[in-house]
């Protein structure tokens, strides 16, 4: 219902300027649906995909990455890659990685471990994969050994008993999160490689939330603790 008084041409010009004030970074140039073909003399940088140049780019990408190719962005991405790593139990097919992938991309994770089953669903990752560092480990054990060689420190994000508030906690620089799947949770054989296992509040009737969710969480933690946030879009 209109408030008395307001006429609808008044209404949308409101909600437009309000649309305009918070909009994110994909659509501070563009529309949300990518941009059509180049426009003018093309540009000669390396990190231009001629193809892209020719027919637009309609991919799920930042504005500062529009015609890149996928190589060039991923090098980019990699000169300002955090010191956070994610890993995600999958030993019944968990259908969450893709999230966290996904997740993990828009934070500029260094690396996400699939821990189990090596092939996952990718549907959830919205072709974020592409941009983003995958590894794959057979065992829990095979990755907390390849963790402690790297000089990474495990924290289990569950909310098991004896767990430390997420909230409240001081996260690693040098961190692996570690999060276990729908079900049955992080393994003991996880808990016991990390450092501690730091449980996400809730308040509600739920035992727990879903494992993309709290891994967004998780990140996030992270990286209001560890981020520059002048280096954010
Ligand atoms: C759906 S939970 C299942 C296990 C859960 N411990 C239970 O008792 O139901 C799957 C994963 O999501 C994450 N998770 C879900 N809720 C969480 C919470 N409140 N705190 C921390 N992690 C949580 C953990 O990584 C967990 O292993």
């Amino acid at each position: 219902m209109l408030r008395k008084g307001w006429s609808i041409a008044r209404c949308w010009g409101w909600l437009t300027l309000d649309s305009e004030v918070h909009k994110g970074p994909t659509e501070w140039f563009e529309s949300r649906v990518g941009v059509g073909p180049w426009e003018g003399p093309w540009p000669s940088d390396a990190h231009f995909d001629p193809e892209l140049l020719e027919q637009g780019d309609k991919r799920n990408v930042v504005d500062a990455y529009r015609y890149w190719t996928r190589d060039a962005i991923v090098a980019d991405i990699d000169k300002r890659r955090h010191s956070l790593h994610i890993a995600i139990e999958n030993f019944e097919h968990d259908a969450n990685i893709g999230t966290v992938v996904r997740t993990a991309n828009a934070f500029a994770v260094n690396t996400v471990h699939i821990v189990g089953k090596k092939r996952w669903n990718r549907r959830g990752a919205m072709v974020t994969d592409r941009y983003q560092h995958l590894m794959h480990h057979d065992t829990v054990d095979e990755l907390i050994g390849w963790a402690r060689e790297q000089g990474l420190t495990i924290v289990a994000i569950d909310n098991t008993p004896g767990s430390v508030p997420l909230e409240t906690a001081d996260l690693p620089v040098n961190c692996l999160l570690l999060f276990g799947q729908e079900g049955p949770g992080v393994t003991q054989a996880a808990r016991d490689g990390a450092l501690m296992t730091c449980s996400i509040a809730q308040f509600g009737s739920t035992r727990s939330i879903n494992a993309g969710v709290a891994a967004g969480i998780a990140m996030h933690a992270w990286i209001r603790q560890h981020a520059d946030l002048s280096q954010a879009w």
